[in-house]
């Protein structure tokens, strides 16, 4: 694949695939590029985790970054996102990674076919395949497999792009999902994929503890107006006590930002079954993995190189 913007692309096989490779990054594997290469990160939401990793993942691999700031490009002046990537196309990018709050945004710039590489770094409350697959690994690191775990999804899945990803290769790779957090924002697009618990049915028969962010800066006024933290914590979020239910060999995972104090009690964001800061890591590894599959497909990498490690 030349773009990468739903884990509804990817099967079992492309996944481990992912995997393998991110692995490979891991225990040291380097490449040499064929001619310099390109890349221009745009992000028109903020981000820590996902905009600096790619950039680490781009420039570990060999290829020169761009600097795009959303504030100071022609955007601010009404041009097009599908303008500007023509525009940057046209100077010799190779490879565009975008952040968009608009969902599926990318789809007319896909329909455009433009001579370069798109890889989608979160759309709305569409889809985030990069954190799916960093997800996928962190799991697949910890259990070495999928079938049959049971994984709890839980927090404001409405507005999560990363609970419709992760539910969709979840249940793809075998596992059984769960959803919990406010009955309300639990839809006919989640049942689909699991049921409904509350978190107190959940916590003691769970492999991963996966929670969401409270995104309150999609929550509606009306929402945000009666959203209280310590309610939240109470009735939804991961506390000390829920917590010391957990079978031992229990993960809690997290895609960050974490609200300390909301969805998890602060201390355990540190804690030994925590595995958020290697959420973190891994993700940059499997920036390089999907990366540098583009490359290949671009002709700018060798595929022995990869498939050698892989
Ligand atoms: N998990 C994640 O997407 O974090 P950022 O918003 O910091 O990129």
């Amino acid at each position: 694949m030349t773009n990468i913007v739903s884990v509804d692309q990817f099967s079992n096989e492309d996944v481990m695939h992912f995997i393998h490779l991110a692995q490979a990054f891991k225990h040291g594997l380097t490449v040499k590029l064929n001619r310099p290469a390109f890349a221009m990160n745009l992000f028109f939401e903020n981000s820590t985790r996902t905009h600096t990793s790619f950039e680490m993942a781009e420039r570990r691999l060999g290829m020169q970054v761009i600097p795009f700031d959303p504030k100071t490009s022609s955007v601010t002046k009404g041009e097009s996102l599908l303008d500007t990537l023509r525009t940057i196309q046209a100077i010799g990018v190779d490879l565009a990674v975008i952040r968009h709050p608009q969902d599926a945004y990318y789809q007319p710039l896909l329909d455009a076919k433009l001579p370069m590489s798109l890889i989608n770094a979160g759309d709305g409350s569409g889809q985030h395949p990069s954190q799916s697959l960093l997800d996928m690994l962190t799991i697949y690191e910890e259990f070495g497999h999928f079938n049959g775990l049971k994984v709890a999804i839980v927090g404001d899945l409405q507005h999560s792009r990363v609970a419709r990803s992760n539910m969709t290769l979840l249940t793809q790779l075998g596992a059984k999902v769960y959803f919990s957090g406010p009955k309300a924002w639990f839809n006919a697009d989640f049942a689909k994929y699991g049921a409904y618990l509350p978190i107190d049915e959940l916590v003691s028969q769970v492999d991963v503890m996966m929670l969401l962010r409270v995104q309150h800066e999609r929550l509606t006024q009306t929402n945000n107006e009666t959203f209280d933290a310590t309610t939240y914590h109470q009735r939804y979020g991961l506390t000390e006590a829920r917590a010391a239910m957990l079978p031992t060999q229990a993960i809690i995972m997290h895609p960050a930002p974490v609200n300390r104090g909301v969805e998890i009690a602060s201390d355990l964001v540190e804690s030994p079954q925590s595995r958020i800061f290697q959420q973190m890591t891994n993700g940059m590894y499997m920036r390089m993995a999907m990366v540098s599959h583009i490359l290949v497909q671009q002709g700018l990498l060798d595929a022995k190189t990869l498939e050698d490690a892989a």
